[in-house]
């Protein structure tokens, strides 16, 4: 497809890069800009359409990168503006499209913004860029009201002078005050700087938390700890009407632009709220995370697909799908853990985690077939889907990291509260090369030492100027990651970055091909199985090149399940004549 195609985004397979975990070219044992420009050829062969980048720019890591110092620069250990060019470069000369991060819920502690407002002092038009009060009590030693950051502990902190500021993530993450036009302003340019350096679109952290209202009441009368999710107008923080007028105004900017820009919203808003995010006069997209909520239960992915698609349709956007990212254990464990129906998602892995990943057995096998039929599933459907770095490796989570080497602060600031283990699991340097490495006898979780040379995660890249000594990799990396690695991985045919290869070369030539969106169900009827079977079964025909049907089927239930005639295009697993339990097939009829 052509680089200017417009609206490449809606049917897109976008391939999310976590940059200090991605690949080391300087060998100072952080990912870097290089690094991904290092595996575009790696990307480019797995057949995706764009990368995201989540955050490179400076910032002192108090939340992976989410901290930002600078919107416009790149983090000095992480590149230059230079290298971020060229990155853009090879991408765009493999038909890759680059996607970056926008964070604009809050900065960090050390943007110059925020140092401003700290020396400006109270009542100063550089405080109001953020959300400064009084305390409480009568020497105002009491935080303006109950509110609880989303990573544990007072929503609030406070400065020398005694006001306090607002922070709904870390301390280190002050929220910005949408109101004052110097915001507005300086996100503006941040969009232009990006786009006039080529990026092709954005994926907007915590979009729905931009506009706030904290004068309908007194403060502490809004005491109760607001949730994240749709909001009413009454919700003082989370997903408020004003919101959209903001990413109108960025449409106009996306606009000015040939093709036009688009943007995704991180917005943990229900479905019903999602369209207005995704509509064409706004950002464009928005996530549907009800997929990577979904525990291995057919009913809650049949949910979170018709949802999806409801919503998609409503904003006269498309879908987007996604099974892991960079803030949620990775799927492949998840999927091998018990089934546990709970009222927070992942509730059952997150204890696990918290817990070192010691009170049950992980199924390996289990998980790693579940996730081979979850990427059959997900990758026929209309839509985008992202893919979180790591992934197509079949990499799991790392449970056991020591305490003392987690760099999450969900970790740090709720290890005595609300208790979790945080994110860092699912943030390990990949694993790229491990094929003159023995495969450990027995899984020990032990890490891997010197010897394992980060299994080439800081591998030199042509030209890069090298650290004296390869350091050790940011998060250790378990033993068993050498049979994940990118080379052994390359070189087994039934591997999962063999499947994810041929999956994403179907979907191009089969699908995204037609330009048709549609979705047909197949149940009981299609299927010849009983409507109780059909229950336990995921399957839906899309139109293919050709006039032909693909149908995508995955049987989650213990019942073997008979294949409609037509070509077997690929499955999950070796097909003994019929479909069994946890597996997927692709089927061409007509
Ligand atoms: C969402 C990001 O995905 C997450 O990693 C981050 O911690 C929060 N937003 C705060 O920026």
């Amino acid at each position: 497809m052509a680089i200017n195609a417009i609206e490449w985004w809606k049917q897109a397979v976008v391939y999310q890069v976590y940059p200090r975990s991605f690949r080391d070219a300087d060998g100072d044992g952080l990912g870097d800009i290089r690094g991904v420009t290092a595996g575009i050829d790696y990307l480019a062969e797995l057949g995706i359409d764009a990368i995201w980048l989540s955050p490179f720019y400076p910032s002192e890591l108090a939340d992976g990168g989410y901290d930002v110092i600078d919107y416009r620069a790149v983090d000095p250990r992480l590149g230059t503006l230079d290298d971020f060019d060229e990155l853009i470069a090879a991408a765009h000369a493999h038909y890759i499209r680059v996607i970056v991060d926008i964070v604009p819920n809050h900065t960090s502690n050390k943007h110059r913004f925020f140092q401003a407002a700290l020396a400006a002092g109270p009542g100063s038009s550089e405080r109001e860029r953020y959300i400064f009060r009084p305390g409480r009590g009568e020497h105002g030693e009491l935080p303006p009201n109950g509110w609880m950051s989303c990573f544990g502990g007072s929503a609030w902190e406070r400065v020398e002078d005694g006001e306090w500021y607002l922070h709904l993530f870390a301390a280190e993450q002050p929220d910005l005050n949408w109101q004052h036009p110097d915001v507005r302003e300086e996100f503006e340019r941040t969009l232009r700087f990006w786009c006039d350096r080529g990026v092709d679109g954005f994926r907007v952290d915590v979009a729905h938390a931009l506009a706030k209202d904290l004068t309908s009441r007194p403060l502490d009368e809004l005491d109760q700890a607001p949730k994240q999710g749709s909001g009413n107008a009454d919700n003082p923080l989370w997903d408020r009407p004003e919101v959209h007028e903001i990413y109108r105004s960025w449409r106009r900017i996306f606009n000015e632009y040939e093709p036009p820009r688009f943007a995704v919203a991180e917005a943990w808003v229900t479905p019903d709220h999602q369209r207005l995010y995704a509509s064409p006069d706004e950002l464009g997209q928005v996530f549907n995370f009800e997929f990577a909520k979904a525990d291995w239960y057919a009913a809650d992915f049949r949910r979170a697909i018709e949802e999806g698609l409801a919503c998609a349709e409503d904003s006269g956007s498309t879908s987007t799908w996604v099974l892991s990212n960079h803030d949620v254990p990775r799927h492949a464990t998840r999927y091998g853990l018990p089934q546990v129906k709970a009222k927070v998602h992942h509730q059952f892995v997150n204890d696990w985690l918290l817990r070192d990943g010691a009170t049950y057995t992980e199924d390996r096998a289990l998980g790693t077939k579940r996730a081979r039929a979850a990427l059959l599933m997900e990758m026929a459907l209309p839509g985008s889907a992202y893919i979180y770095q790591g992934e197509e490796l079949g990499l799991f989570e790392v449970a056991n990291i020591p305490w003392d080497r987690l760099e999450d602060p969900q970790a740090r600031r709720t290890c005595h509260g609300d208790a979790l283990k945080g994110r860092d699991g699912c943030r390990v340097p990949l694993p790229w090369v491990a094929s003159d490495m023995p495969a450990p006898a027995a899984w020990d979780g032990s890490f891997g030492d010197g010897d394992t040379a980060s299994f080439g995660f800081s591998a030199p890249a042509t030209g890069v100027a090298r650290a004296d000594k390869t350091a050790a990799p940011h998060l250790p990396q378990p033993l068993w990651f050498v049979e994940h690695a990118v080379d052994r991985l390359d070189a087994e045919p039934g591997s999962m970055l063999n499947l994810y290869r041929r999956i994403l070369a179907l979907r191009h030539e089969l699908l995204t091909s037609t330009g048709d969106t549609s979705l047909t169900w197949w149940g009981a009827d299609e299927l010849g199985i009983s409507a109780e079977q059909a229950l336990e079964v995921i399957a839906y025909a899309r139109p293919a090149a050709g006039g032909k049907t693909l149908v995508s089927i995955t049987n989650f239930g213990a019942h073997e399940l008979a294949l409609p005639d037509g070509e077997v295009l690929v499955s999950s697993e070796p097909l003994t004549g019929a479909l069994g339990q946890d597996a997927s097939v692709w089927m061409l009829l007509g």
